[in-house]
């Protein structure tokens, strides 16, 4: 059987990935989830993984060394898919020295034990990977509308979390070069479904949406993102890992860019769509909600990934088109509103206590 040791499970991509990795492959791999449990880790979004006997959940910080060699040593680890990082620009741009010692220490000691525990005297041990999952903000800001970013556009990061994601891709990137240690980068798009944390765009303008509350548009709206359905993120991380070219980086996206103001535009009549006439919040669900507020500091105005070698060489490609993807997402939050109660109440922060004293 193989292990996975992923890293940031209890966060919103990282519990994607697991639940589409327990569909995929059942009871045949093992996958031990270490999470320092975070504003943005939460392990309600693992509930209906928690009880597997193939699930192990570890309460630990990358950052420390000790913490993560003891796991290293406790169990033969196949496969590393780090996920774990400090993920939203408006904190980094508040609050940058936890983003450096997550994403740039945090991944260095990730590589540090990896690298210590497969390491043999000729190289390491056959089959062992370790997956970098990284950002399309590493590449900065495209200005012209014909331009993408390719795997070999420069490197030129612009917020305090794209500096750190940038530098912690530089350190594994020299892992490669310099011990040949086995790893792969990948740098995605905005991604978007359930279990995010509702101070990312689409989750805040659903949340809002359906509670009436004002709308905030940075700017004048017109940034552009290129959106990915989480699901088909997570099934480009394992195909990566499983048939890409170790040392290679892959961009993933989605061909799917949209200008924010469009993906409001598209909440607002999807929501509108969704909610039966006999439903009281159907009344206040339409654009009067928009509200125009400051910029953000060095707001990045477009991204938008080629994701032809993905394609060429793992055959991989986008699935989910933007028109499902967010009626599933928008139907997933209808249905889990406690989530979002808990969330925004902070109240899913006690359970781990409640879960696990
Ligand atoms: P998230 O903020 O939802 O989750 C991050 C997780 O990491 C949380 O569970 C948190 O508790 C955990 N964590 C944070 N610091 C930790 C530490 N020191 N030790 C252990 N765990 C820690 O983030 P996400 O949106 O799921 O992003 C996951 C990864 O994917 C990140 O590396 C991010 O840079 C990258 N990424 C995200 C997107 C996106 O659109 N969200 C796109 C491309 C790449
Ligand atoms: O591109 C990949 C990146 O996408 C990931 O690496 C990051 O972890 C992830 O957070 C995301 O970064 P963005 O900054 O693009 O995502 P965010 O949801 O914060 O913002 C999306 C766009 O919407 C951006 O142009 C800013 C704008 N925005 C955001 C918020 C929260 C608003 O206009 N209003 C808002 O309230």
């Amino acid at each position: 059987m193989r292990t996975y040791l992923v890293t940031g499970g209890a966060g919103f991509i990282g519990s994607n990935y697991i639940q589409y990795m327990f569909q995929k492959y059942h009871n045949d791999i093992h996958i031990i989830n270490i999470d320092a449990l975070t504003y943005a880790g939460n392990l309600e979004n693992l509930k209906d993984v928690a009880n597997r006997e193939n699930y192990t959940f570890i309460k630990a910080d990358i950052c420390d060394r000790e913490a993560i060699s003891a796991i290293f040593a406790k169990y033969d680890i196949d496969r590393v898919v780090h996920f774990a990082a400090e993920s939203h620009v408006d904190r980094s741009i508040k609050n940058p020295e936890v983003f450096v010692q997550t994403n740039v220490l945090g991944t260095l000691v990730m590589l540090n034990c990896a690298k210590a525990a497969w390491e043999t005297e000729d190289g390491f041990q056959a089959g062992k990977k370790f997956l970098h999952v990284s950002t399309d903000e590493v590449y900065g800001s495209l200005e012209k509308e014909d331009e993408y970013f390719y795997e070999t556009t420069p490197y030129d990061p612009h917020s305090p979390y794209s500096a750190s994601k940038a530098s912690s891709d530089m350190i594994v990137k020299s892992y490669i070069d310099t011990f040949k240690f086995p790893a792969n980068i990948t740098n995605c798009s905005n991604n978007y479904g359930p279990y995010q944390f509702p101070e990312k765009l689409i989750p805040l303008i659903i949340n809002n949406t359906l509670q009436g509350k004002k709308l905030p548009v940075y700017g004048d709206g017109k940034n552009v993102r290129d959106w990915l359905y989480v699901e088909d993120h997570a099934k480009a991380i394992d195909m990566v890992q499983e048939l890409g070219t170790i040392g290679q980086t892959y961009n993933i996206g989605g061909h799917n860019e949209k200008q924010n103001i469009e993906i409001i535009h598209i909440i607002i009549d999807t929501i509108h769509d969704m909610l039966s006439d006999s439903d009281p919040r159907k009344a206040h669900v339409n654009t009067d909600l928009i509200t125009y507020v400051a910029d953000r500091k060095g707001h990045d105005r477009r991204y938008a990934i080629a994701p032809d070698k993905i394609k060429a060489e793992i055959g991989w490609q986008p699935e989910t088109m933007f028109a499902e993807g967010i009626r599933k997402t928008i139907k997933w939050y209808f249905e889990h509103e406690d989530w979002m109660k808990n969330v925004t109440s902070g109240d899913y922060q006690k359970y781990y206590e409640e879960m696990y004293r």
